[in-house]
């Protein structure tokens, strides 16, 4: 039975890095809390508690050690907050999140009336309309253009959700040409998360089984999880190697291996080798 991997798979770099970050903190046996699960991944978010890395789902409950602020980023408050309370804060906010979330003030700045194209309420957007009222602007979070709001006011500057599609960014910025509008877009898109759906896609088109590693919890694993379904019916998705049934491959010749942005290489590789083991 061959193993094929997808092009683009596993943690991007957004979430490497942010790990990274997080296992260098507590290298020297210091203790550190993440403001919520650093990562979509059980596995990993139990295995770094081990090590030292607990998760806090607001500053109230860290009295001392070291903050990590996550690859999606926070709202400026939060890191005001952590100093004001004498913790030292590890930012581990992806660079394309903070691009984006300079984008968002830099257009607060320029005067323009803020839209972020994305999901309200998801923390990287948060932080992101945060970032523009900080800079004394609006911001106000549409998914898609019918979220559009009736009265819209002018200038208006665009921000997207990093791992929104180009799709909705430009339904966005057509339903505002229809009404006679000419946004200033600045594109945060990241692509990281287009390339492992699109890689998924080719892949699935060329195996007889597919896995999908990753988080039940992940969302952009379902997604992934979904995507391959729909193409290659015998997917499964895990999250351990563990949860392979041989039966599910009976009569395979090529099986395909993609996981989610939070699914680290090591995990990847363990289910890799039991699927070359079978
Ligand atoms: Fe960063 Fe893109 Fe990953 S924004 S966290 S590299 S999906």
């Amino acid at each position: 039975m061959k193993v094929l991997k997808a092009r683009h798979a596993g943690a991007c770099y957004g979430v490497q890095r942010a790990l990274d970050m997080a296992y260098a903190a507590i290298c020297d046996g210091s203790t550190a809390y993440t403001l919520g699960p650093l990562i979509h991944n059980p596995q990993v978010v139990s295995k770094l508690e081990k090590r030292g890395v607990g998760v806090a789902s607001s500053l109230d409950e860290v009295s001392d050690g070291i903050v990590i602020i996550r690859s999606h980023g926070v709202v400026p408050q939060v890191k005001q907050d952590a100093e004001a309370k004498g913790l030292p804060i590890i930012d581990a906010t992806c660079p394309h999140v903070a691009r984006a979330q300079k984008a968002a003030s830099g257009l607060a700045d320029e005067g323009y009336h803020v839209i972020a194209v994305g999901e309200a309420g998801h923390p990287e957007v948060e932080g992101m309309k945060a970032h523009a009222e900080v800079s004394g602007g609006t911001c106000i979070v549409v998914a898609g253009p019918e979220e559009l709001p009736e009265h819209i006011e002018e200038p208006v500057g665009i921000v997207v959700q990093t791992t929104q599609s180009k799709e909705a960014l430009d339904a966005v910025v057509e339903a505002l040409h229809a009404r006679g509008i000419e946004p200033q877009v600045k594109n945060t898109i990241c692509f990281a998360t287009r390339q492992r759906q699109e890689a998924a896609a080719e892949l699935a088109e060329q195996v007889d089984a597919l896995v999908v590693i990753g988080g039940r919890n992940s969302s952009n694993t379902t997604r992934l999880y979904d995507i391959c379904k729909a193409i290659c019916p015998r997917s499964h998705h895990v999250e351990t190697p563990d949860e392979i049934d041989p039966a599910w491959f009976e009569g395979c010749a090529v099986i395909g291996v993609t996981a989610g942005a939070s699914t680290p290489e090591d995990q990847i590789d363990s289910v890799v080798e039991r699927l070359e083991s079978l």
